[in-house]
């Protein structure tokens, strides 16, 4: 018998291109979950009215006082309205905020972040833009589990993606969105089918089960 779908809690603050793409791989039946509810902190974000158009309880939650953190009323405002949507991992979309011990310790392990490069290079904000500055020939992006740290957690998967000689800051973070939209999905699926291990730092992958 089939096991229950994973219930995902997608935070974002943007466009929600990646919640899209776990909404689609849902409804293509690669992943075996169902996203239960979408917050966002900023009132007009895309992902919001992506989530409504499909059925999907959405929110917007102030994150007030704070400007860059998710802390103090808002962190449990959004910890009790994952809960009550039965959230057993939550999936950081585009979500421009540093979230706390508050989420980490009520969800362990189990807070999730796409982040657009190769970490550990070029962690924070805008790193297509870092890594073409820099000079990189190959970035990409990567999915991880969020610990403490900004962009330091637990490794689950990347793709690479070649930086072309005439790249500029909107064609490589297309082509990187592009493999996001891969990856993402691949590694909720490891999280829903009970294949992700930790070792330390090193994120194990189980193999699948046989049928
Ligand atoms: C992505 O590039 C993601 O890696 C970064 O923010 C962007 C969000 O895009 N964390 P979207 O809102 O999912 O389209």
């Amino acid at each position: 018998m089939a096991n229950e779908p994973l219930l995902i809690g997608v935070l974002g603050s943007g466009r929600g291109s990646n919640c899209q793409s776990l909404i689609d791989a849902i409804a293509a039946g690669r992943l075996n979950a169902r996203i239960a509810c979408v917050i966002a902190d900023v009132p007009d974000a895309f992902i919001l009215e992506r989530a409504r158009k499909h059925g999907i309880p959405a929110f917007y939650i102030d994150p007030a006082p704070f400007k860059t953190k998710l802390e103090g009323p808002a962190e449990t405002r959004v910890i009790e309205t994952l809960r009550a949507h039965g959230v057993q991992a939550v999936a950081l979309a585009g979500y421009m905020r540093i979230v706390k011990k508050g989420l980490l310790e009520a969800f362990p392990n189990r807070v999730l972040n796409i982040h657009p490069a190769l970490l550990p290079a070029f962690p924070g904000m805008e790193a297509w833009k870092q890594a073409l500055a820099y000079g990189a020939k190959v970035t990409g992006c990567t999915v991880h589990i969020v610990d403490a740290g900004t962009d330091t957690g637990p490794i689950i998967l990347q793709k690479a993606v070649p930086v072309q000689e005439d790249d500029t800051p909107a064609t490589l973070h297309a082509r990187i969105q592009e493999q996001e939209h891969r990856a993402y999905p691949e590694a909720l699926r490891l999280l829903a089918e009970g294949r992700i291990r930790l070792v330390g730092r090193r994120v194990a992958i189980v193999p699948a089960a046989e049928d």
